[in-house]
């Protein structure tokens, strides 16, 4: 059983969606913490309703990121977390604390990377911008996370079509199912060691 903190700074789909699915007993994993940017999100209320425990770190409250993350990865190893799910997650994370998690820590992204991803796409804006190049698709991506943004060894990916008359929001709500989808699933094949990376590449085991 591996045990999952899961990192949020907002709406907190994405990590209901894995409580859903571990709740069903689909993933040998328990989210043992909940890790939010800010106060008074909904991804909070989401984790408290599963009886899930969540600390608030804010960058404001801390004199460096590097300080702040070195009080998160105490709190990550007296939980002994395996793996760190980045779920909507908007504060960069620093080379030293990704470094400690070489592959253990997975992000989700709504584009299909390398397209729309790194410095600054994030949000609705992924969406305004594949919808001002005119993509016919665009999808979802999962990946682990490495010093880059954004350019770690992708896990899964799928594609969703854009359609006429699409705004940012509604691309971005289908985006946001596909991740559903594809979050949970990763997280599944990561509590069962069937991830293995190889360079940029990752082996799905069987
Ligand atoms: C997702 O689209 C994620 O890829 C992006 O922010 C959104 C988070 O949604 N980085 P939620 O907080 O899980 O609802």
């Amino acid at each position: 059983m591996k045990n999952i903190a899961v990192f949020v700074s907002g709406g907190g789909s994405n990590l209901q969606a894995l409580i859903d699915r571990i709740k069903s007993g689909d993933i040998f994993g328990k989210i043992v913490a909940v890790i939010a940017s800010k106060p008074g999100i909904k991804a909070i209320e989401r984790a408290q309703m599963s009886g899930i425990n969540s600390y608030v770190f804010q960058k404001s409250e801390h004199s460096t990121a590097q300080e702040m993350f070195e009080e998160i990865n105490s709190l990550l190893k007296s939980l002994a977390v395996d793996l760190v799910v980045l779920a909507g997650y908007l504060t960069i994370l620093p080379q030293s604390f990704v470094s400690g998690y070489k592959n253990r820590i997975i992000n989700t992204h709504p584009s299909l990377i390398p397209a729309f991803c790194g410095d600054g796409c994030f949000g609705l804006n992924v969406h305004k911008q594949v919808l001002e190049y005119g993509c016919r698709v665009s999808g979802a991506t999962v990946h682990f996370v490495d010093s880059g943004t954004d350019t770690g060894p992708i896990i899964l990916q799928q594609p969703v079509s854009v359609l006429p008359g699409d705004s940012p929001e509604s691309l971005q709500q289908r985006v946001l199912l596909a991740e559903h989808e594809l979050l949970p699933q990763a997280v599944k094949l990561f509590c069962e060691d069937k991830l293995w990376v190889e360079g940029r590449t990752v082996i799905i085991k069987q």
